[in-house]
């Protein structure tokens, strides 16, 4: 597998310090947002990113779209710095946003809203523009007689299918959707996600899928990463996670969803609100809210565990399965966390 892009290490701390701080030199404090990510993303694959919301998610979008600038870390993308990539190769990244209706010009028609990137990737003539309207209105699912329609004539997945094809339009490689259906009702929902992964496969489009709903992306995405506190604490594709997800925020979240598979059996629920991340807790960032740190003991508050492989091929950060990648065969019965994989 190519990769289409990566991050490595990056950090994307906001100043939260008032003037009055500034106008001392004082140092204030920071939101870290996004601390300390490495991720990988190859050509034409979908990643879910999930975790509750604050936890970092649309920075690191940001961040991958080329909207944000790293403070520390690097992200390539095609083995090459972002910082130093021409207009063009940087369009090639793009970003859905999650509220189609702000970023839609409720006074402009359909296909003027579509002319602009159509013209800017090189299609000239009135005929030209208005035969690749009509293609990426028909690769998103709507009739070619949406062009003369405006923004505030359309209902929520409409207006989420048009903000689609404006952004097909510049030709991506990558797209960031950002929460795409968080605007729309479950049947839009589905049927949006379908249209995104579908337009993924046929084109060879990557993705980066970001949903606060687990249950939302388990179906289109190739490979999950679960974010808290502006860092990846597990990483598995959709099967490993659902089926035997290891960080107890991991299995805290399948809880959450589990009225919607009323077959599970787990029992963890996740309690209180997370830390700020202005302040993050120290060793392990979701020590406070862990069902195990008494089993593990003082390590979890006082040291930071890695991001290690799991017995498999995926990654978690969790002090439960140090011992995992030097060769023990079953280290977690004795935690409780063992799972009948069948
Ligand atoms: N421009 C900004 N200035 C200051 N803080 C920000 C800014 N953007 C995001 N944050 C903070 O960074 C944290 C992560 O935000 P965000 O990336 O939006 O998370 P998510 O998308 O997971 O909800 C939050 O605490 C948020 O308040
Ligand atoms: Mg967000």
């Amino acid at each position: 597998m190519t990769v289409l892009i990566e991050t490595e290490g990056v950090k994307r701390h906001f100043s939260t310090s008032s003037w009055i701080q500034r106008l001392f030199r004082a140092k204030g404090n920071s939101v870290k947002a996004v601390d300390g990510v490495s991720l990988s993303i190859a050509e034409g694959e979908i990643v879910g990113l999930v975790g509750e919301s604050g936890c970092g998610k649309t920075t690191l979008g940001w961040l991958l779209a080329g909207l944000e600038q790293p403070d520390e870390g690097v992200i390539r993308f095609r083995n090459r710095s972002m910082r130093r990539m021409s207009s063009d190769t940087r369009n090639k990244v793009q970003l859905l946003f999650q509220n189609p209706k702000e970023s839609l010009n409720p006074r402009k028609d359909i296909r003027s809203i579509l002319s602009y990137p159509v013209q800017k990737m090189g299609h000239k003539t009135g005929d030209q523009i208005n035969a690749r309207i009509r293609d990426l209105l028909e690769m998103v699912g709507l009739s070619a007689h949406y062009a003369d329609r405006y923004s505030f004539q359309l209902s929520g997945g409409e207006l989420q299918r048009v903000a689609l094809a404006r952004t097909l339009a510049l030709e991506p490689e990558f797209i960031v959707c950002d929460e795409p259906t968080s605007s729309v009702d479950m049947n839009v929902k589905v049927q949006v996600l379908e249209l995104l992964s579908g337009i993924s496969r046929e084109n060879g489009i990557s993705l980066l899928f970001i949903s606060h709903d687990l249950g939302a992306v388990r179906f289109v995405a190739d490979r999950l990463c679960v974010m808290y506190l502006g860092r990846i604490v597990e990483e598995g594709t959709p099967k490993q996670l659902f089926e035997r997800p290891l960080h107890p925020y991991t299995r805290a979240l399948l809880d959450a969803i589990a009225d919607i598979d009323p077959g599970s059996k787990r029992t963890i629920s996740l309690r209180g609100q997370p830390p700020s991340p202005v302040d993050p807790p120290s060793g392990c960032r979701f020590h406070p809210r862990c069902s195990y740190k008494d089993e593990i003991g003082s390590r979890c508050w006082e040291e930071e565990p890695q991001l290690q492989n799991d017995s498999g091929d995926g990654l978690v950060r969790c002090f439960l399965y140090s011992g995992i990648s030097e060769g023990s065969e079953q280290p977690l019965n004795k935690t409780g966390l063992h799972y009948d994989v069948n």
